[in-house]
């Protein structure tokens, strides 16, 4: 049988805020997503993982969702969501929606029913505890702002409500059959509208619901971090079986922000939980070979051994884009940019990154984040031309546009066929006409100090990797393959690598003749 789609694809993360305005409300829209398309598909990627444009009062940008099955005004309708999702198809690419299934907006109509009265048949669909105003019912910090309780007072019905992150966004009770069966609902709605599958937000917190583990001081200044229990599994078992009742594969690709690949490798379950699920410790690992070469062996063994699919990441809407996070150099960028395409894994894209972005300087007058600017810079909107308003409807856009925008813009980088924009081309090509690439084994290859090299195997097909992670330029001893992709544009293609590695090149290399 043939494997599923998700297993080979490449996925494209839009935040849509950021992606592209045609209203001129200086906030992107699901229609600039929709003139975005040739771009994506030129591009080469085979699937988009919108981040949430349902209703929302935008507290944290459309994770504090009020209404599951609706579009939010500021970015169209259903209808514009319709005809992308169509257009995404026309063109074989598929789309996952971001379902945020921990919490809703407090502006939610459940929310609002249940903290209407203490018999309300809501009541017990958020987390609740009855005390005094002040004490509160446990010591757990939420993500936003970090260090502050977890915890507010309703002074309607005179007790304790739990949110993890902001005030605006309580925790949804997951023990209570009507949230779960409601939220099911929410996801046939979507899965009926034809997508594809879902991201689910920090979905390893469900399963606490009502019932709330006990965490260590330190792990309760960031409970998000360490919630790990037993009942998450047996959601995550009927979230599948929703998923299941669907043709055509869908998928899910859950949020499990535990630091711990081996914690993350559970909720896999055994093929009837998750799908994929992000790992995210390897996004925080040094730009070092040692550091790759571990990510990679420890993902082989947890993973592999076991028949799990993995998946990798280097730059999202929450954290610092990986080309500032490790230090603004192109060469750099280019060369994670050959790692993330090369490994055994689903990888996931940031828009953005094949731009080459940095993170723009947002001013403090600027912040608009509710963790307190933090993932302002990695959210600014995405420049498409090099003129004063990128491409945008209006110049005046919620975040200002990141740096070097007159140079990395899609037009600009589209007119240079040696930009970083034409490198991602050329290895999402290369992925994709290559079954070692998309579904082979991976094998860690004896190199010299700062260099990692790889070798993906499937079926009689072949490619090597070599990434050298130093300034210095470093001979390889890579015989009898030619060069398919370099991110070092004075490379020769078709030929074997003749003198060393150029500082901080990565060569994508082939056996197969005619590759
Ligand atoms: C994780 C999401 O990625 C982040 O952007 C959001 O703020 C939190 N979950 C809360 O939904």
């Amino acid at each position: 049988m043939a494997e599923p789609w998700w297993k080979t694809a490449v996925v494209y993360q839009i935040y849509p805020r950021s992606f592209r305005d045609t209203t001129g409300d200086g906030v992107g829209d699901l229609r600039g997503i929709i003139e975005g398309l040739d771009h994506l598909e030129w591009l080469g990627v085979d699937a988009l993982w919108l981040s949430p444009v349902f209703r929302s009062p935008m507290v944290d940008h459309g994770y504090d969702v009020s209404d599951h099955c609706d579009v939010d005004p500021v970015f169209g309708s259903l209808a514009d969501l319709d005809e992308l999702i169509a257009g995404a198809h026309q063109r074989g690419i598929k789309v996952l929606l971001d379902w945020v299934p921990n919490h809703t907006s407090d502006q939610h109509p459940w929310f609002l029913a249940a903290r209407s009265s203490r018999d309300d048949p809501k009541r017990g669909w958020y987390v609740w505890r009855d005390g005094s105003p002040d004490a509160r019912p446990n010591d757990w910090c939420r993500g936003f702002p970090p260090g502050e309780p977890a915890w507010s007072w309703d002074e309607t019905t005179d007790a304790w409500y739990l949110h993890l992150f902001a005030p605006e966004q309580p925790d949804l009770n997951w023990d209570h059959p009507g949230v779960r069966s409601a939220m099911h609902d929410t996801l046939r709605f979507w899965l009926d509208r034809g997508v594809d599958g879902f991201r689910m937000d920090v979905v390893h917190l469900i399963g606490k619901g009502n019932r709330l583990p006990e965490l260590t001081p330190d792990e309760a200044k960031a409970p998000v971090a360490f919630i790990d229990v037993p009942a998450t599994h047996e959601r995550l078992r009927e979230i599948r079986s929703v998923l299941d009742e669907y043709p055509g594969q869908r998928t899910s690709v859950g949020e499990v922000y535990l630091l711990d690949p081996a914690r993350v490798a559970d909720y896999y379950g055994r093929g009837d939980e998750l799908h994929l699920s992000f790992n995210f410790k390897p996004m925080f690992s040094r730009w070092r070979a040692a550091s790759w070469a571990r990510n990679i062996a420890e993902t082989s063994s947890l993973l592999d051994r076991a028949g799990l699919w993995p998946t990798w990441v280097l730059s999202n809407h929450d954290n610092p884009r990986h080309r500032t996070r490790l230090g603004g150099d192109e060469r750099v960028a280019r060369a994670a940019a050959v790692l993330l395409l090369t490994l055994r894994g689903t990888p996931f894209l940031y828009a953005g990154e094949e731009l080459g972005l940095e993170d723009a300087d947002v001013p403090l007058e600027r912040h608009v984040d509710p963790s307190g600017g933090r993932r302002d810079g990695c959210r600014a909107p995405i420049p498409w031309t090099a003129d004063a308003d990128h491409g945008w409807a209006s110049a005046d856009t919620w975040l200002p546009f990141p740096l070097a925008a007159d140079r990395r813009n899609a037009a600009s980088l589209l007119a240079d066929p040696s930009s970083i924009l034409h490198l991602y081309r050329a290895l999402l090509a290369a992925r994709r006409r290559s079954v070692a690439l998309q579904l082979g084994s991976i094998e860690l290859v004896d190199a010299p100090d700062d260099v990692l090299v790889y070798r993906r195997a499937s079926d009689g097909d072949e490619r090597v990797v070599a990434i050298s992670f130093t300034e210095q330029p470093t001979a390889v001893d890579l015989p009898s393959l030619t060069v398919e992709v370099s991110c070092d544009p004075d490379r020769p293609l078709g030929e074997p690598i003749d003198g060393p590695l150029s500082p901080y090149e990565a060569v994508l290399l082939t056996a197969s003749p005619g590759a």
